[in-house]
């Protein structure tokens, strides 16, 4: 039998929609908790330098008030690396970020980058975090995680998503030489219900980090009901305005 393939559900966007406002309402850590005792196996989190949705609070409150695995999305900086090891999550992720992208737009340069990701890969793996590297499915940047010592790569689906000719058999590919290099593999970016098929269907693939699509298809799915209970409660207090 194959092994299950986990979800992680990223609910960043969650926090978007909290700092349009600039409260606390809706809570991150509570749609986690949601998302979790709905059958999510982990929590994808990003801290990005600009904090432009996830919040340094909203990390810990993942951390120590969640028993779902986090796995911490983040650039190979010195303040992260920081944060990381003072949270201890169950697993990074290192991506690239580039402060004016609208999201993570490609994988890792691994191969090109190999001196500046040590240090936060070793440091990581030492301090008992799974380390993972989200990389393009592109055999130069697996074999570099692998030499890296990364346990683990998540295989960049953003073009695969877009729909570019050929980057399904780029994943399996990828999966393919990861596999035999040793590595757990993992894939995300643009995922959704028309599109995960595919790439769950990869052999040997352990986990889905899927965030923008879950989020935004909560509203569909959740829209109705809120009208319905606004116009419900609308209509009580009206009705116990009656005649004041
Ligand atoms: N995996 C990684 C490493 C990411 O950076 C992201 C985006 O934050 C995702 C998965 C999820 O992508 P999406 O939000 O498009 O589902």
């Amino acid at each position: 039998m194959t092994a299950a393939i986990r979800l992680g559900v990223n609910i960043d966007h969650v926090a978007t929609v909290r700092n349009a406002r600039g409260g606390a309402y809706p809570d991150p850590v509570e749609a986690a908790r949601l998302a979790v005792q709905a059958g999510a196996d982990g929590i994808t989190a990003h801290l990005r330098e600009d904090r432009r949705h996830i919040r340094d609070a909203d990390l810990r409150r993942l951390r120590h008030d969640l028993s779902a695995p986090l796995n911490m999305e983040m650039a190979a900086t010195d303040e992260m690396l920081a944060i990381a090891l003072d949270l201890l999550p169950h697993a990074c992720c290192i991506v690239p970020e580039r402060r004016e992208e609208l999201t993570t737009e490609g994988g890792l340069d691994v191969a090109g980058h190999e001196a500046a990701l040590a240090v936060p890969v070793r440091k990581l793996a030492a301090a008992g975090v799974r380390v993972s590297l989200f990389v393009d499915p592109a055999p130069a940047q697996i074999e570099a995680a692998a030499r890296m010592g990364a346990q683990v790569v998540e295989l960049h689906t953003g073009a695969y998503a877009e729909g570019r000719a050929g980057e399904l058999e780029r994943l399996q590919a990828a999966a393919r030489q990861a596999l035999a290099l040793g590595l757990e593999v993992h894939a995300g970016h643009g995922l959704t219900y028309e599109n995960v098929g595919p790439v769950a269907a990869i052999a040997g693939l352990r986990e889905l980090n899927i965030g923008h699509f879950l989020i935004g298809q909560a509203i569909f799915d959740g829209l109705a009901a809120v009208v319905v209970e606004m116009k419900r409660r609308i209509a009580l207090g009206a009705a116990a305005g009656l005649g004041a």
